[in-house]
């Protein structure tokens, strides 16, 4: 019988499944549903030092392919994490939980990162580098300056095992300078993708959204293409030590398959999760199962970055 069991390092986790950051994942009642569902781990809301109420409300759009969101970093602030997942090490000791974060400014972020590994925490960080929805402030990762400056002045000091949630690339040159500069760091993981930014969805002659003009990060099946081709990018480009988180247009097994297949270890599901809740993970693991026996695979290992090319 297969299993969706999978791990990232050290880290063992009983599905590769799990939330996107953003979707069911704000305070301990939100977590604490999907530690109670067949997810395999939970990552929770981005932090920022101080709590954020975020953007003016409507901020999140369900459409039949997808969703829109401009949230603005609405958290409860990372002591607040912190606090709970450290209080899970000792309730759960036997599970990993991931904690997102990322700073309104690169000395924001520092003070968080510095905080982090000053804590007890033992777990996975994924730090945030593609928010699309803080008027005036690009998505980090775009900006290939900075977004060296900013990992090489981090791993001077931070020696917890760190990720990078990217926003989607769109064209070859970037996947190669991306991973260039991704390659020269001790990255635990990256994720691909975040939302494809600033998108416009319309209804009745209004915008649906009510931030920036109604423009928003999309999400579901609209970019299920977009982050295939950045997980299967960045997994022909990256040194094999740095794993690969699949996001993006996860609405069934089949879609999980296709993301493990171009190469992630763990597979993210954030608009899907937001329209079906937590019950979601068991029927995409029954049927990420269903096809793998079907084929014969046994582990992901068994397919994992083995996509064909004709
Ligand atoms: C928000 C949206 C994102 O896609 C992200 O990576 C971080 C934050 C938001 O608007 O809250």
């Amino acid at each position: 019988m297969a299993t969706t069991h999978t791990h990232i390092g050290n880290y063992e986790f009983k599905s590769c499944f799990m939330n996107a950051a953003g979707v069911y994942c704000y305070d301990r009642s939100e977590l604490e549903k999907v530690i109670n569902s067949e997810a395999g781990t939970f990552v929770t809301k981005t932090a920022t030092l101080n709590k954020r109420e975020g953007n003016p409300l409507p901020r999140y759009y369900d459409t039949e392919l997808g969703s829109i969101n401009s949230m603005g970093l609405p958290n409860l602030g990372i002591d607040y994490y912190l606090e709970y997942l450290i209080e899970l090490q000792e309730t759960m000791p036997e599970r990993s939980f991931f904690l997102s974060l990322v700073g309104m400014s690169p000395e924001e972020t520092h003070i968080l990162l510095k905080k982090v590994q000053e804590s007890s925490f033992k777990g996975p960080i994924e730090l945030n580098l593609s928010c699309p929805n803080l008027p005036g402030k690009p998505q980090i990762a775009y900006d290939f300056e900075t977004t060296e400056i900013l990992l090489s002045e981090i791993f001077e000091y931070f020696k917890k095992p760190l990720g990078a949630k990217l926003p989607p690339y769109f064209d070859i040159v970037h996947f190669d300078q991306a991973a260039k500069i991704f390659n020269k760091f001790p990255l635990f993981f990256v994720n691909c993708v975040n939302s494809i930014g600033n998108g416009l969805i319309i209804k009745d002659e209004y915008t649906v959204i009510k931030p920036k003009n109604g423009f928003g990060g999309i999400g579901g099946e609209y970019i299920k293409p977009t982050a295939l081709a950045n997980v299967h990018a960045f997994y022909q480009r990256l040194n094999s030590s740095i794993r690969i988180i699949g996001t993006g247009g996860v609405l069934n097994g089949k879609d999980a398959f296709e993301h493990i297949l171009c190469g992630a270890s763990m597979v993210q599901v954030g608009t899907a999760l937001q329209k079906e809740g937590p019950e979601i993970f068991k029927r995409l693991n029954e049927e990420l199962e269903s096809i793998m026996n079907e084929k014969g695979y046994k582990t992901i290992e068994d397919f994992r970055g083995k996509l064909k090319m004709i």
